[in-house]
């Protein structure tokens, strides 16, 4: 299945005399995971919130399959397919895991109403069928019936994402999705990325875990001083003088 390519153009975003993203294009292309990385303060989640619409240019435009998206609201822009996770996960802590996915699922496809009016108390069968199967592929059928809060960072983080799958997204944007996850969990993450990436979803990935990046990305940015310095494959980027030089003096790229 075709779906929607997200791409940024001329992308500036200005803090008073500080310019956070200076001139970016990005492209996040369908069937693909496309990474971002960079130092601290490099501008990773002010370009982010430029795609989500958190944020607004100074300049430049955001199109999401040829559509003009720029001065659209992050709520349109998730209906229309472009979904996102939070760096700080932003789920309804006293409600169950479940009924978030459910609040997720409904809310792109509108039958949530319905489901709060006693109509479809547990959703539509298609809408169960996709909140199973992906608290399956994420192991957390254990936890579908859990109040939220009560849940410690690593297990909220694939909440969230599976929140975010649940909206069936053409495009998903993960900021920092890996951050508080333990190694088995931050696998389980890198092959479900995969996986959704297989099902022809456009995936961009910001997070520090450069490793993690590096291995389950198709393509890279690197982010420095609110500039693109490096792009391509992992293993060019992984190569390249500039990235090197800003990650070595951090610990080596391995
Ligand atoms: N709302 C804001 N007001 C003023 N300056 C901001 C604002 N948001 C970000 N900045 C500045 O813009 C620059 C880029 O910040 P940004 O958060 O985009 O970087 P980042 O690459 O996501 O960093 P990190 O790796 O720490 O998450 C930084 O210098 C930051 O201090
Ligand atoms: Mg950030």
């Amino acid at each position: 299945m075709s779906r929607a390519e997200l791409t940024g153009r001329g992308l500036v975003r200005r803090y008073g005399g500080l310019t956070a993203v200076d001139n970016v294009d990005i492209t996040v292309a369908p069937g693909k995971v496309t990474g971002l990385i960079g130092p601290n303060g490099a501008g990773k989640s002010t370009l982010f919130s430029l795609l989500t619409g958190v944020e607004k240019p100074d300049s430049g435009k955001v199109f999401l399959g040829g559509r003009n998206i720029t001065r659209m609201h992050p709520d349109v822009r998730a209906r229309h397919g472009l979904v996102q996770t939070f760096q700080v996960p932003s789920l309804f802590t006293s409600m169950t895991v479940m009924d978030n996915l459910l609040v997720g699922a409904e809310n792109r496809h509108r039958d949530y109403i319905g489901g709060l009016l006693g109509h479809t108390p547990h959703g539509s069968s298609r809408t169960r069928r996709v909140m199973t199967r992906t608290l399956e592929s994420l192991n957390l059928t254990g936890i579908a019936d859990t109040t939220t809060g009560t849940l410690p960072t690593g297990a909220l983080r694939l909440v969230e994402l599976a929140r975010a799958l649940c909206t069936r997204p053409d495009v998903l944007l993960l900021d920092e999705p890996a951050s508080g996850l333990d190694g088995q969990e931050t696998e389980r993450l890198s092959g479900l990325l995969r996986r959704v990436a297989g099902e022809g979803v456009g995936i961009l990935l910001v997070d520090h875990d450069v490793e993690l990046v590096f291995s389950v990305t198709d393509q890279v940015y690197a982010m420095v001083g609110g500039r693109i310095v490096a792009e391509g494959t992992p293993a060019a980027v992984r190569e390249d003088p500039t990235v090197r030089a800003v990650y070595l003096a951090q610990g080596p790229l391995a």
